[in-house]
């Protein structure tokens, strides 16, 4: 099996998920994170080098600026699938699909809820009424695109039978893609993976058209639901750089990307995304948005390869794959980390001294440990340069 990154295609046995990255959509819905229309150009170039499959730009009726971020990207990167995001009002689908018109490939993203919760306090509709919404809807979308996706919201907490009447409703009226949201993050891994077989073996026409899996994040629960949902059948998934999102964010595209990557044959699926870039657009999306990462978040995080405990530098610095299960230079991250700090051992610290050509003996190399373990306790992490003026410091006095 190959990936041949460059080109962008997938030569395997296994399954090919399709990234559909929405960040630039709900992942701009997280607080405080609004893109400028020539920001969101600028990060649509970089998610193409990345090698996503299908890109959800913004939601076209919402304003002038999003409408022509949309249209520009449209025109502009002919090498993805381009969506226009719309509830299923005529109005929201009018600008998905004139925002959309240059697009080479295109689909039509149109959305109604489904539980009985957002039926009766926001939408005020019955079920029939709500169906024979979405039917007339995507009729309506389907006069103008070929590709739509329909998502019933809130898919998780509705009444199972509605879901599946509903997906064969709009199955008869022309969708071809299925995506069942997990809106408020609420299913467990065995539900949803259950919801999807349940749907693609109950709904008339449910073996016809493609699955997604769209996750949010408030139990922390979207990477493994969403590897539920491959399990269960999901071809797409959705997913947002860095995991931004509503509330909790959403599924993260480069931790489902490596757990996919780096469990391979256990998962029996892969993705064309371009490893290298991955760490480039979390850099670009986290200053664009004005969202710092968290230290400790999987795969770009501060942390994430950074190493402390001294037996962990100790057998990193025999065989990287003692406590390293991916490599951060694939991923575009500079290098691994070993952090110097009260965990660190005198191996590490003999090691980051031979880098910078400093060679010691053992009683110099105690003594400069020694002296390490003090700045430790005062520095917590101690840089570069404060080893090595402690090395030279205890040299010259040892010379003395
Ligand atoms: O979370 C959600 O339900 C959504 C849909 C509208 C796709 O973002
Ligand atoms: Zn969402």
């Amino acid at each position: 099996m190959t990936i041949n990154h460059s080109s962008n295609q997938v030569k395997s046995e296994n399954r090919i998920i399709r990234i559909f990255d929405t960040t630039l959509r709900d992942g701009e819905q997280s607080p405080g994170a609004t893109l400028r229309p020539e920001q969101k150009i600028i990060l649509a170039r970089q998610l193409a080098k990345l090698g996503v499959d299908i890109i959800e730009p913004g939601f076209p009726i919402s304003s002038p600026g999003e409408f022509a971020a949309v249209q520009q990207i449209s025109r502009e990167l002919q090498g993805v699938e381009i969506v226009g995001f719309a509830r299923a009002i005529k109005g929201d689908i009018d600008a998905a699909v004139r925002s959309t018109m240059d697009a080479a490939r295109r689909r039509l993203h149109l959305f109604i809820s489904s539980s009985d919760i957002h039926l009766d306090f926001q939408l005020k509709k019955s079920r029939d009424q709500v169906l024979a919404i979405a039917r007339e809807m995507v009729a309506y979308g389907k006069q103008f695109v070929d590709e739509i996706e329909f998502s019933p919201m809130d898919a998780s907490r509705s009444g199972r039978d509605f879901v599946i009447e509903m997906v064969e409703a709009v199955i008869a009226e022309g969708a071809t893609v299925i995506n069942l949201p997990d809106t408020l993050g609420y299913a467990l891994p065995e539900e949803y993976g259950e919801l999807f077989r349940s749907v693609r073996a109950g709904a008339r026409g449910g073996d016809k058209v493609q699955y997604s899996a769209h996750c949010h994040n408030d139990l922390g629960l979207a990477v493994a639901n969403s590897l539920a949902a491959i399990n269960a059948g999901a071809t797409q998934v959705e997913v947002t750089i860095n995991g931004i999102g509503e509330r909790a964010g959403n599924c993260s595209l480069e931790e489902l990307v490596m757990a996919i990557e780096t469990r391979k044959s256990a998962i029996g699926a892969e993705t064309g995304i371009v490893m290298s870039e991955i760490y480039e657009t979390s850099r670009m999306v986290s200053r664009a948005m004005n969202f710092p990462i968290a230290y400790n978040k999987p795969i770009v995080g501060r942390n994430a390869f950074q190493h402390e405990s001294g037996i962990h530098q100790d057998g990193l610095l025999k065989n990287r794959n003692t406590y390293e299960i991916m490599d951060p230079e694939a991923m575009g991250i500079p290098r691994s980390m070993i952090v110097l700090g009260k965990h660190s051992g005198r191996h590490a610290i003999k090691h980051r001294l031979a880098e910078f050509g400093i060679e010691l003996n053992d009683d110099q190399l105690l003594d400069v440990y020694n002296r390490f373990i003090e700045k430790a306790d005062e520095m917590k992490i101690v840089p570069d340069d404060v080893l090595v003026r402690l090395a030279s410091e205890s040299t010259a006095i040892q010379h003395d």
